[in-house]
Formats: structure tokens, sequence, C-alpha cells
């Protein structure tokens, strides 16, 4: 049987009983309220906003509305199994951390890849690490202890730097290499734009390629010595508009499971099958990039059809325990925290990131355990219907 995530609310009562109260949020709306007070207002602004009036960041979240779990009595669901076998991996629960660029500047002390690496360390949660982090991957990957870690790969124009990346991510003993898809331009986003602010080109998170071999030996002066040209050289190198016939090119840089992220049309999903890939992951980048787009858990169903087993991720909008069951219910093999970990982060460092997986995963599994659903697998699109609208 599987860990007892909701035990955490036991944890939670019995400290109460020496009048202990949890130090952080237990919902998402004062854990988002919190770390908007702890962080700098461009890293807050960067971390929340998204592309043009965030409509379509909205309805990633309110998509989960449209959704009910209908629940089932008379089946003792005692102990419930999350567990779930992926890409050779065992997980104890089909959740893991979204990859967050800047990431490591939403702690306190600025190493938050680290603070991250050691959050998954200590809930078997898996970290995908992004590219763009303040400390380099290898760092960042000893953090992680016995638990499995994928890199997220920005694919550089540059294809020596891009293979250099990926076999460092194999070096470093990755599990697996995320290419991002939706990515190689910034999407138009108000808030960022009205502070001129983006952080890369201030130096920020870009560790993985200063400490790169094939980076550095494309500058005439290291990054210690010219800062400046070597962001320079970043700006130049950072934005790959793949193609299809880019996608064999990157198949071939890796034994590593690959998984493509940013699919959300069926076509794309059957291609990215054909040409090899091990994984889609269903993602609209939580609504960063592109606005007036379908919220990614419409997408959802579709993906997993055309993906007819292959393994499907998903994020955007996932703010609750019940979020991950209906993502999960709809087909996803595992299912991406965003920003909700970059909050806990904000608040607490590792145990703030540790607080709010345990409290996801605490959520899912007492309604697992409320509505008769003792296993992930008997959470199918039976499980669900769509919920009428009331005011
Ligand atoms: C501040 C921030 C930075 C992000 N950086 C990356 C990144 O470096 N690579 C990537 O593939 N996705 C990145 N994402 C997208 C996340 O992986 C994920 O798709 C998104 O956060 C899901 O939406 P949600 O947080 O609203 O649930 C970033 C998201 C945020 C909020």
């Amino acid at each position: 049987m599987g860990q007892p995530f909701g035990s955490y609310q036991n944890e939670i009562y019995f400290n109460g009983l020496s009048g202990v109260v949890p130090q952080f949020p237990m919902d998402f709306a004062e854990l988002e309220a919190r770390a908007q007070a702890a962080l700098p207002p461009s890293v807050w602004s960067y971390v929340a906003g998204g592309a043009g009036d965030e409509r379509t960041q909205r309805a990633n979240v309110a998509a989960f509305d449209g959704w009910g779990l209908v629940p089932r009595m008379f089946v003792g669901a005692a102990e419930r199994d999350l567990s779930v076998e992926l890409f050779g991996m065992s997980l104890p629960s089909p959740v893991f951390m979204a990859p967050v660029g800047v990431i490591g500047l939403c702690s306190q002390d600025g190493h938050g890849d680290l603070a991250t690496a050691r959050a998954a360390a200590r809930t078997g949660v898996p970290m995908v690490a992004s590219t763009l982090s303040v400390d380099p991957m290898e760092q960042v990957a000893a953090e992680l202890g016995d638990s499995p870690g994928l890199f997220q790969l920005y694919t550089p124009t540059d294809r020596e730097l891009a293979a250099s990346l990926v076999h460092r991510a194999e070096q470093a003993g990755y599990k697996g290499i995320v290419v991002t898809l939706d990515t190689w331009i910034t999407g138009w986003r108000p808030r960022d734009l009205a502070t001129a602010n983006f952080p890369q080109l201030r130096g920020h998170c870009l560790a993985n390629y200063f400490s790169d071999p094939v980076f550095r030996a494309s500058l005439e002066r290291t990054p210690e010595e010219d800062p400046q040209s070597a962001i320079l050289r970043w700006v130049q190198i950072f934005g790959n508009p793949l193609t299809w016939d880019d996608l064999p090119w990157l198949r071939s840089l890796t034994a590593l499971p690959l998984i493509v992220k940013g699919l959300c049309h069926p076509e794309d999903v059957r291609r990215a099958k054909d040409a090899g890939v091990d994984g889609v992951y269903c993602s609209n980048h939580g609504g960063r990039q592109a606005n007036g787009g379908l919220p990614a858990l419409d997408a959802l169903p579709a993906v997993v059809d055309a993906a007819d087993g292959l393994p499907v991720l998903f994020d955007s909008g996932i703010r609750s325990g019940a979020d991950i069951v209906k993502a999960i219910a709809l087909g996803a093999s595992a299912v991406g925290i965003g920003r909700p970990y970059a909050y806990g982060l904000a608040l607490g460092g590792t145990d703030g990131i540790v607080h709010v997986l345990r409290s996801l995963l605490a959520e899912a599994d007492l309604i697992m355990a409320v509505d008769g659903y003792p296993a992930l697998a008997r959470l199918t699109r039976e499980s669900l219907q769509r919920v009428v609208q009331y005011r």
C-alpha cells in the first residue's frame, strides 16, 4: 500500500492539542497573499503574472470547477495507493514539481533551486529542474537525495551547447529530459513590461550557461570577467524555434526518457509519439506565454486519447488536492505543481515547499478516501461529471 499522505492532518490536529497551529497557510488564497508580501515586488510579478490580461491563466484554474468527482460508498477505501511507475521510476505519488526558472530567486537566501531539490529529497516528489537556475544543475542534483530529478531543457540555437547541457544532465544523474517547446520566445507579459523587468537580462538564473564548457568556449572573456558580454551571448542563443525536423536530433541526444512539454493538440501528440518521445507533457505554461488560449485542462482528454498509452504529464492550474484528483481522472499519468510550491518556498524555504506538497497530497488522499477511490486506476473519466455553475 502507498504512503498515508492524509495523516498530515492528524499531525496538525495533534499538534493543536499542545497549542501549536500550522506556521504556513492551509489554503491557496492565503498562501498567495503571504507570498506576495514576502517576495520583492519584481520577483512577485514575474512569478504570479502571466500573458496578456491573464485570462488564460485564470481559466486554467477555473476549468477545474467545471468537473466534480462522484462519490462512491461501501468501498472501504481505508488505505489508498497513490504510487505510480513512470519512466522507470517508482514514485510515491503522481505529483512532481514543474520546472520554474527563477525559483532560485524565490527563496530568502537566493538559492531556491537547492531548497527545491531538498524538498524533493524530503518528500519523494520529483523535481523537474529548469535550465534557468541560480545554481548549476550538478549542485541541484546533489541535493536530491534518493528522489529522482528530471532536467528541463530550453533548447539553445547552438546545437553543441544543447548537447552539452543534456550530457551534463545525464552525468549528474537526472532521470529524464523535458524539452519545453512553448518558450523559445517570451510571451507578452504586461506586469513585467510595466516594470521593464526580465530577470535573465539582469544576469539572473544563467548558471547552467555560465558554467558550461561549450558556452564558455564561445566567449572571448569569461562570464566572471565580462558578465555583460556573456549575457548578450545568452540572448543570442537562448531561443530556438524548433520544428518537427529538429525532433530526430533531439531524440538522438539522449537515451534517457525524452518528454516534450507544451503539447495541447492531439495531432502534435501523435507526431511526437511517432518520432519516438517517451512522454508528452500537456501544459500551456500556466498561461504565461500566450493569452487567449484554451485552459490546459480542457486540452487534456484529447491529448490522453492521442497519446494512446504513452505517459501524459500535465500542469497549469493545479491549486489543490481536488485538482490533482481531477487531472488524474481525466487521464494524466502525473501532475505538475507550479506556482504553489514557489509560494511555499517564498514563505519558508524547503519547509515551506514540503508543507505545500504534503498539504496537496493529503487533500488528494483524503478525497480518494471519502469518495471511495482506493487507487489511482479507479479514477477515470466516468468518475467525473460536469458541474452546473450555480450563482
Ligand atoms: C515563475 C515561473 C517560471 C517558469 N519557468 C519555467 C521554466 O523555466 N521552464 C518550463 O518549462 N516551464 C516554466 N514555467 C512553467 C511551469 O513549468 C508550469 O508549466 C506552470 O507553472 C503551470 O502553471 P501554474 O503554476 O499556474 O499551475 C514557469 C512558471 C512560472 C510560474
